[in-house]
Protein backbone atom coordinates (compact mmCIF):
# COMPACT_ATOMS: atom_id res chain seq x y z
CA UNK A 1 0.00 0.00 0.00
CA UNK A 2 2.55 2.43 1.16
CA UNK A 3 4.82 1.16 -1.49
CA UNK A 4 2.16 2.53 -4.08
CA UNK A 5 2.55 6.16 -2.76
CA UNK A 6 6.18 5.71 -3.18
CA UNK A 7 5.76 5.62 -6.29
CA UNK A 8 3.56 8.29 -6.96
CA UNK A 9 5.13 10.97 -4.67
CA UNK A 10 8.42 10.14 -7.01
CA UNK A 11 6.18 10.08 -10.63
CA UNK A 12 5.92 13.68 -9.01
CA UNK A 13 9.33 14.88 -7.17
CA UNK A 14 11.96 13.19 -8.96
CA UNK A 15 14.40 15.59 -9.73
CA UNK A 16 15.39 15.48 -13.47
CA UNK A 17 18.97 13.30 -13.80
CA UNK A 18 20.28 12.55 -17.18
CA UNK A 19 21.28 8.89 -16.05
CA UNK A 20 18.05 8.32 -15.12
CA UNK A 21 17.13 8.63 -19.21
CA UNK A 22 19.24 5.50 -20.11
CA UNK A 23 18.64 2.07 -19.46
CA UNK A 24 22.26 1.33 -20.81
CA UNK A 25 24.10 -0.73 -18.29
CA UNK A 26 27.41 1.05 -19.25
CA UNK A 27 25.73 4.43 -18.76
CA UNK A 28 24.15 3.49 -15.61
CA UNK A 29 27.51 1.74 -14.17
CA UNK A 30 29.10 4.91 -15.02
CA UNK A 31 26.77 7.00 -13.31
CA UNK A 32 27.03 4.64 -9.97
CA UNK A 33 30.17 4.27 -9.88
CA UNK A 34 30.39 8.55 -9.79
CA UNK A 35 28.03 8.90 -7.52
CA UNK A 36 29.30 6.67 -4.74
CA UNK A 37 30.23 8.41 -1.93
CA UNK A 38 29.77 11.77 -4.03
CA UNK A 39 27.14 14.28 -4.20
CA UNK A 40 24.88 14.69 -6.94
CA UNK A 41 25.67 17.87 -7.50
CA UNK A 42 29.72 17.38 -7.15
CA UNK A 43 29.02 14.40 -9.17
CA UNK A 44 26.36 15.51 -12.63
CA UNK A 45 29.86 17.45 -14.04
CA UNK A 46 32.24 14.50 -14.17
CA UNK A 47 29.25 12.23 -15.30
CA UNK A 48 28.83 14.49 -18.51
CA UNK A 49 32.25 15.19 -18.86
CA UNK A 50 32.69 10.98 -19.00
CA UNK A 51 29.58 9.94 -20.76
CA UNK A 52 30.55 13.10 -23.30
CA UNK A 53 34.40 11.55 -23.58
CA UNK A 54 33.48 7.76 -23.31
CA UNK A 55 30.07 7.46 -24.73
CA UNK A 56 30.74 3.48 -24.86
CA UNK A 57 32.54 0.85 -22.63
CA UNK A 58 34.82 0.65 -25.87
CA UNK A 59 36.08 4.37 -25.27
CA UNK A 60 36.91 4.08 -21.80
CA UNK A 61 38.78 0.05 -22.42
CA UNK A 62 41.17 2.32 -25.19
CA UNK A 63 41.96 5.39 -22.82
CA UNK A 64 45.03 5.43 -20.83
CA UNK A 65 45.00 4.98 -17.25
CA UNK A 66 46.29 8.71 -16.61
CA UNK A 67 43.98 9.84 -18.56
CA UNK A 68 40.48 8.63 -16.50
CA UNK A 69 42.57 9.40 -13.35
CA UNK A 70 42.67 13.24 -14.78
CA UNK A 71 39.54 13.07 -15.35
CA UNK A 72 38.93 11.70 -12.27
CA UNK A 73 40.52 14.68 -10.25
CA UNK A 74 38.65 16.12 -7.84
CA UNK A 75 36.34 13.37 -6.78
CA UNK A 76 38.72 11.48 -4.54
CA UNK A 77 38.51 7.77 -3.99
CA UNK A 78 40.48 6.91 -6.41
CA UNK A 79 40.34 3.09 -6.62
CA UNK A 80 37.28 3.90 -8.16
CA UNK A 81 38.10 4.76 -10.99
CA UNK A 82 40.95 2.37 -11.38
CA UNK A 83 38.41 -0.32 -10.94
CA UNK A 84 35.92 1.13 -13.24
CA UNK A 85 38.88 1.18 -16.05
CA UNK A 86 39.83 -2.43 -15.19
CA UNK A 87 36.38 -3.13 -15.67
CA UNK A 88 35.86 -1.68 -18.86
CA UNK A 89 39.02 -3.01 -20.66
CA UNK A 90 37.93 -6.41 -19.36
CA UNK A 91 34.19 -6.23 -20.20
CA UNK A 92 35.43 -5.38 -24.29
CA UNK A 93 38.23 -8.27 -23.99
CA UNK A 94 35.94 -11.45 -22.02
CA UNK A 95 32.40 -10.03 -23.24
CA UNK A 96 33.01 -8.45 -26.28
CA UNK A 97 31.64 -5.16 -24.80
CA UNK A 98 28.79 -6.49 -23.17
CA UNK A 99 27.89 -6.07 -19.51
CA UNK A 100 26.64 -9.39 -17.67
CA UNK A 101 22.77 -9.26 -17.47
CA UNK A 102 22.28 -10.01 -13.89
CA UNK A 103 23.19 -9.27 -10.38
CA UNK A 104 24.73 -12.63 -10.27
CA UNK A 105 27.18 -11.46 -13.15
CA UNK A 106 27.80 -7.94 -12.68
CA UNK A 107 28.92 -8.27 -8.94
CA UNK A 108 31.93 -10.55 -10.28
CA UNK A 109 33.06 -7.66 -11.50
CA UNK A 110 36.26 -5.77 -10.07
CA UNK A 111 35.13 -2.27 -8.42
CA UNK A 112 30.73 -3.94 -8.66
CA UNK A 113 29.65 -4.19 -4.74
CA UNK A 114 25.87 -5.74 -3.64
CA UNK A 115 24.89 -1.92 -4.40
CA UNK A 116 26.21 -1.49 -8.23
CA UNK A 117 24.81 -4.51 -9.08
CA UNK A 118 21.92 -4.19 -7.61
CA UNK A 119 21.50 -0.69 -8.98
CA UNK A 120 22.87 -2.03 -12.77
CA UNK A 121 20.38 -4.94 -12.89
CA UNK A 122 17.38 -2.87 -11.46
CA UNK A 123 17.87 -0.12 -13.69
CA UNK A 124 19.19 -1.61 -17.04
CA UNK A 125 17.26 -5.11 -16.62
CA UNK A 126 14.59 -4.63 -14.66
CA UNK A 127 15.53 -7.35 -11.93
CA UNK A 128 13.88 -7.57 -8.59
CA UNK A 129 16.92 -6.52 -6.92
CA UNK A 130 16.50 -3.99 -4.07
CA UNK A 131 20.00 -1.59 -3.97
CA UNK A 132 20.97 -0.50 -0.55
CA UNK A 133 22.92 2.74 -0.06
CA UNK A 134 23.29 5.12 2.67
CA UNK A 135 19.24 6.80 1.42
CA UNK A 136 18.22 3.88 1.89
CA UNK A 137 19.62 2.30 4.91
CA UNK A 138 18.16 5.57 6.44
CA UNK A 139 14.50 5.59 4.96
CA UNK A 140 14.04 2.19 6.24
CA UNK A 141 15.89 2.41 9.81
CA UNK A 142 13.36 4.99 10.33
CA UNK A 143 10.50 2.93 8.71
CA UNK A 144 10.41 -0.13 10.78
CA UNK A 145 11.81 2.08 13.82
CA UNK A 146 14.97 -0.29 13.53
CA UNK A 147 17.76 -0.21 15.90
CA UNK A 148 19.95 -2.44 14.97
CA UNK A 149 23.39 -0.86 14.10
CA UNK A 150 23.56 -0.22 10.52
CA UNK A 151 27.28 -0.76 10.00
CA UNK A 152 26.98 -3.76 12.32
CA UNK A 153 27.46 -7.47 10.46
CA UNK A 154 23.95 -8.87 11.66
CA UNK A 155 22.18 -5.06 10.85
CA UNK A 156 23.81 -4.95 7.23
CA UNK A 157 22.15 -8.37 6.53
CA UNK A 158 19.03 -7.82 8.35
CA UNK A 159 18.75 -4.48 6.62
CA UNK A 160 19.25 -6.33 3.24
CA UNK A 161 16.38 -8.52 4.27
CA UNK A 162 14.05 -5.26 4.75
CA UNK A 163 15.33 -3.97 2.05
CA UNK A 164 14.50 -6.92 -0.19
CA UNK A 165 10.97 -7.26 1.91
CA UNK A 166 10.05 -3.52 0.76
CA UNK A 167 10.57 -3.98 -3.19
CA UNK A 168 8.33 -3.14 -5.81
CA UNK A 169 9.09 -6.42 -7.37
CA UNK A 170 6.71 -5.54 -10.17
CA UNK A 171 8.93 -2.19 -10.55
CA UNK A 172 12.26 -2.60 -9.34
CA UNK A 173 13.69 0.17 -11.10
CA UNK A 174 11.60 3.09 -10.19
CA UNK A 175 11.31 1.68 -6.46
CA UNK A 176 14.74 1.68 -6.17
CA UNK A 177 15.33 5.24 -8.04
CA UNK A 178 11.95 6.67 -5.24
CA UNK A 179 13.84 4.99 -2.39
CA UNK A 180 16.86 6.53 -2.79
CA UNK A 181 15.30 9.85 -3.89
CA UNK A 182 13.25 10.05 -0.77
CA UNK A 183 16.32 9.45 1.44
CA UNK A 184 17.60 12.52 -0.65
CA UNK A 185 14.80 15.14 -0.89
CA UNK A 186 12.24 14.20 1.85
CA UNK A 187 14.25 11.39 4.83
CA UNK A 188 17.42 14.05 5.25
CA UNK A 189 19.92 13.58 7.59
CA UNK A 190 19.11 16.27 9.78
CA UNK A 191 15.45 17.89 9.65
CA UNK A 192 13.08 15.30 7.31
CA UNK A 193 10.58 16.86 6.48
CA UNK A 194 7.86 14.62 7.51
CA UNK A 195 4.41 16.42 6.18
CA UNK A 196 5.53 15.57 2.52
CA UNK A 197 6.54 11.80 2.89
CA UNK A 198 4.61 9.62 1.07
CA UNK A 199 5.50 6.48 3.89
CA UNK A 200 4.40 9.50 6.40
CA UNK A 201 1.38 7.18 7.75
CA UNK A 202 2.77 3.92 8.64
CA UNK A 203 6.24 5.21 9.43
CA UNK A 204 7.20 4.00 12.95
CA UNK A 205 10.00 6.28 13.96
CA UNK A 206 7.30 8.79 12.90
CA UNK A 207 4.49 7.66 14.36
CA UNK A 208 6.97 7.31 17.69
CA UNK A 209 8.61 10.85 17.12
CA UNK A 210 11.91 9.93 16.97
CA UNK A 211 13.31 9.89 13.41
CA UNK A 212 16.33 11.63 13.86
CA UNK A 213 16.87 8.82 16.65
CA UNK A 214 17.68 6.88 13.48
CA UNK A 215 19.50 5.14 11.56
CA UNK A 216 21.60 3.87 14.65
CA UNK A 217 25.56 3.22 13.84
CA UNK A 218 28.10 1.84 16.39
CA UNK A 219 31.17 4.17 16.52
CA UNK A 220 33.63 3.74 14.18
CA UNK A 221 37.19 2.83 14.00
CA UNK A 222 39.81 5.79 14.81
CA UNK A 223 41.16 7.74 11.87
CA UNK A 224 44.76 7.23 11.48
CA UNK A 225 47.02 10.30 11.44
CA UNK A 226 49.33 10.88 9.44
CA UNK A 227 52.62 13.99 9.31
CA UNK A 228 53.73 14.53 5.86
CA UNK A 229 56.90 16.84 4.83
CA UNK A 230 56.11 18.02 0.99
CA UNK A 231 59.25 19.14 -0.51
CA UNK A 232 58.35 21.72 -3.10
CA UNK A 233 61.87 21.43 -5.13
CA UNK A 234 62.65 24.55 -7.31
CA UNK A 235 65.18 24.63 -9.75
CA UNK A 236 65.28 27.05 -13.17
CA UNK A 237 61.74 27.48 -13.05
CA UNK A 238 60.69 23.76 -12.64
CA UNK A 239 59.57 21.66 -10.35
CA UNK A 240 59.65 17.56 -9.06
CA UNK A 241 56.77 15.82 -9.39
CA UNK A 242 56.84 11.55 -9.17
CA UNK A 243 53.95 9.02 -9.75
CA UNK A 244 52.92 7.49 -6.62
CA UNK A 245 53.66 3.81 -6.34
CA UNK A 246 50.94 1.36 -5.72
CA UNK A 247 49.96 -0.05 -1.85
CA UNK A 248 49.66 3.44 -0.41
CA UNK A 249 46.99 6.53 -0.75
CA UNK A 250 47.08 8.17 -3.79
CA UNK A 251 47.88 5.05 -5.95
CA UNK A 252 49.57 6.14 -9.22
CA UNK A 253 48.66 9.86 -9.40
CA UNK A 254 51.55 12.56 -9.40
CA UNK A 255 52.78 13.95 -5.76
CA UNK A 256 55.49 16.03 -4.80
CA UNK A 257 58.58 14.06 -3.18
CA UNK A 258 57.83 14.03 0.47
CA UNK A 259 58.79 11.98 3.54
CA UNK A 260 56.21 10.77 5.78
CA UNK A 261 57.38 11.47 9.51
CA UNK A 262 56.95 8.88 12.20
CA UNK A 263 57.25 10.98 15.34
CA UNK A 264 58.94 13.74 14.77
CA UNK A 265 58.52 16.74 12.90
CA UNK A 266 60.62 19.14 13.83
CA UNK A 267 62.70 21.00 11.18
CA UNK A 268 65.99 19.77 12.01
CA UNK A 269 64.61 16.11 11.98
CA UNK A 270 63.55 16.68 8.24
CA UNK A 271 66.81 18.21 7.43
CA UNK A 272 68.47 15.38 8.82
CA UNK A 273 66.42 12.46 7.26
CA UNK A 274 66.48 14.65 3.46
CA UNK A 275 70.77 14.93 3.70
CA UNK A 276 69.98 11.17 4.69
CA UNK A 277 68.17 10.67 1.61
CA UNK A 278 70.65 12.59 -0.36
CA UNK A 279 68.19 14.75 -1.41
CA UNK A 280 69.32 17.65 -0.30
CA UNK A 281 73.24 18.84 0.50
CA UNK A 282 73.74 20.14 3.83
CA UNK A 283 73.69 23.83 3.16
CA UNK A 284 70.76 23.70 1.24
CA UNK A 285 67.51 25.70 3.36
CA UNK A 286 63.76 24.47 3.84
CA UNK A 287 61.35 27.40 3.66
CA UNK A 288 57.98 26.43 5.71
CA UNK A 289 55.37 27.67 3.17
CA UNK A 290 52.14 25.94 3.43
CA UNK A 291 50.29 23.83 6.09
CA UNK A 292 46.98 22.06 6.09
CA UNK A 293 45.39 19.52 7.36
CA UNK A 294 43.69 17.37 4.81
CA UNK A 295 40.91 14.22 5.82
CA UNK A 296 40.56 11.17 3.55
CA UNK A 297 38.32 8.38 4.46
CA UNK A 298 40.83 6.71 6.68
CA UNK A 299 43.73 8.85 7.54
CA UNK A 300 43.75 12.69 8.93
CA UNK A 301 46.89 13.98 7.41
CA UNK A 302 49.01 16.89 8.69
CA UNK A 303 51.21 18.78 5.77
CA UNK A 304 53.65 20.45 5.82
CA UNK A 305 55.13 21.95 2.75
CA UNK A 306 58.49 23.44 2.07
CA UNK A 307 60.10 24.90 -0.78
CA UNK A 308 63.54 24.19 -1.81
CA UNK A 309 65.57 26.24 -3.75
CA UNK A 310 68.27 24.24 -5.63
CA UNK A 311 71.50 25.07 -7.10
CA UNK A 312 71.96 22.26 -9.63
CA UNK A 313 69.47 19.10 -10.29
CA UNK A 314 69.31 16.79 -7.75
CA UNK A 315 68.67 12.80 -8.27
CA UNK A 316 65.62 11.73 -6.08
CA UNK A 317 65.42 8.20 -6.74
CA UNK A 318 61.83 8.46 -7.08
CA UNK A 319 61.71 8.68 -11.62
CA UNK A 320 60.74 12.23 -11.03
CA UNK A 321 60.29 14.28 -13.25
CA UNK A 322 61.04 18.47 -13.62
CA UNK A 323 57.73 19.97 -14.93
CA UNK A 324 56.79 23.57 -14.94
CA UNK A 325 53.95 24.66 -12.86
CA UNK A 326 51.89 25.52 -16.13
CA UNK A 327 52.42 21.72 -16.95
CA UNK A 328 50.87 20.30 -13.67
CA UNK A 329 47.28 20.34 -15.22
CA UNK A 330 48.24 17.76 -17.60
CA UNK A 331 48.53 15.03 -14.62
CA UNK A 332 46.77 13.70 -12.12
CA UNK A 333 47.14 14.60 -8.78
CA UNK A 334 45.34 14.49 -5.42
CA UNK A 335 43.10 17.57 -4.07
CA UNK A 336 46.25 18.39 -1.36
CA UNK A 337 48.44 19.03 -3.85
CA UNK A 338 45.81 20.65 -5.72
CA UNK A 339 45.38 22.61 -2.83
CA UNK A 340 48.66 23.65 -2.20
CA UNK A 341 49.32 25.00 -5.33
CA UNK A 342 46.21 26.99 -5.80
CA UNK A 343 47.63 28.39 -2.46
CA UNK A 344 51.06 30.08 -4.23
N1 LIG B 1 23.08 8.44 -6.02
C1 LIG B 1 23.52 7.23 -6.38
N2 LIG B 1 22.79 6.73 -7.38
C2 LIG B 1 21.86 7.65 -7.66
C3 LIG B 1 20.82 7.71 -8.60
N3 LIG B 1 20.64 6.72 -9.47
N4 LIG B 1 20.05 8.80 -8.61
C4 LIG B 1 20.29 9.80 -7.75
N5 LIG B 1 21.23 9.79 -6.85
C5 LIG B 1 22.03 8.74 -6.81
Amino acid sequence: MSNNQLLKWYGLNQRDLPWRKSTDPYIIWLSEVILQQTRVQQGLPYFLNFQQKYPQVYDLANASEEEVLKLWQGLGYYSRARNMHYTAKLIVSEFKGVFPNSYSGLIQLKGIGSYTAAAIASFAFNEPVAVLDGNVFRVLSRYFAQPIAINSTTGKKLFAQLAQDFLNKKHPATHNQAMMELGSLVCTPQNPDCLNCPLNKSCLAHSLQSETSYPVKDQKVKVKERKMAYLHFQLNGKIAIYQRPAGDIWQNLFDLPNLILENDDSMDNILKELIDKDWIKPNDTLKLVYRRKHLLSHRRIFADFYLINLSEKANLGLNEIWVKPSELTKYGISRLFQHYFESL
